[in-house]
């Protein structure tokens, strides 16, 4: 699996690090709120694993499943839903823990559902990864892990067609 790789960008040392930064900053911001993280799957399962486990507030955790890449590595500019209803989130306030913001159409289409039909309080959003390209959709994100170039990563929850999301780095296919 290792081997398809071009080059590591981002080793377990240095993302461990990273969360410790991130989860102060989010464990500051809201000690006066009620959090409730809202984390996109499956991309950011082993990061909103380790990040909320540096996080000693109270929060209550919740998951969402959305497809906006159907395998390969272009974007269809569509967002799909994968259930028919999203969480209960009425008066909250959500942090979407996502893996990485590029195009920036799947978070924009989550926050314009919390803070619609949902009725999300506030909604902070919190990626791992945040591409240095142009978005086609006004978002940005209140908590980023690495900034990186514009190309393909994969790793650390990130996946190519399905594979790689295990990898314990961030690299570069
Ligand atoms: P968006 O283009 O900002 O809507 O990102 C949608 C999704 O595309 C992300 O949540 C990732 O699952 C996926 N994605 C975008 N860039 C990469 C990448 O470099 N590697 C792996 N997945 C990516
Ligand atoms: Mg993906």
């Amino acid at each position: 699996m290792q081997q398809d790789l071009k080059k590591i960008l981002i080793d377990p040392e240095a993302i461990w690090k990273r969360l410790e930064v991130l989860a102060a900053a989010i464990t500051a911001n809201y000690q006066e709120k009620e959090l409730t993280v809202l984390a996109v799957l499956n991309g950011s399962l082993f990061f909103a694993a380790d990040l909320l486990r540096l996080i000693p507030l109270s929060l209550k955790l919740e998951t969402l499943s959305v497809a906006s890449y159907h395998g390969g590595t272009e974007t269809s500019g569509e967002v799909s839903f994968n259930q028919e209803r999203l969480p209960d989130l009425k008066g909250r306030h959500v942090l979407i823990i996502d893996d990485i913001l590029d195009t920036g159409l799947t978070l924009h289409a989550i926050r314009e559902r919390l803070l619609g039909e949902a009725g999300a309080a506030s909604v902070r959003i919190c990626v791992l990864l945040r591409k240095n390209r142009e978005r086609l959709r006004p978002i940005d994100a209140d908590y980023v892990g690495f900034e990186i170039g514009n190309e393909f990563v994969v790793g650390y929850g990130l996946d190519y067609d399905g594979r790689y999301r295990n990898l314990p780095f961030i690299g570069v296919l």
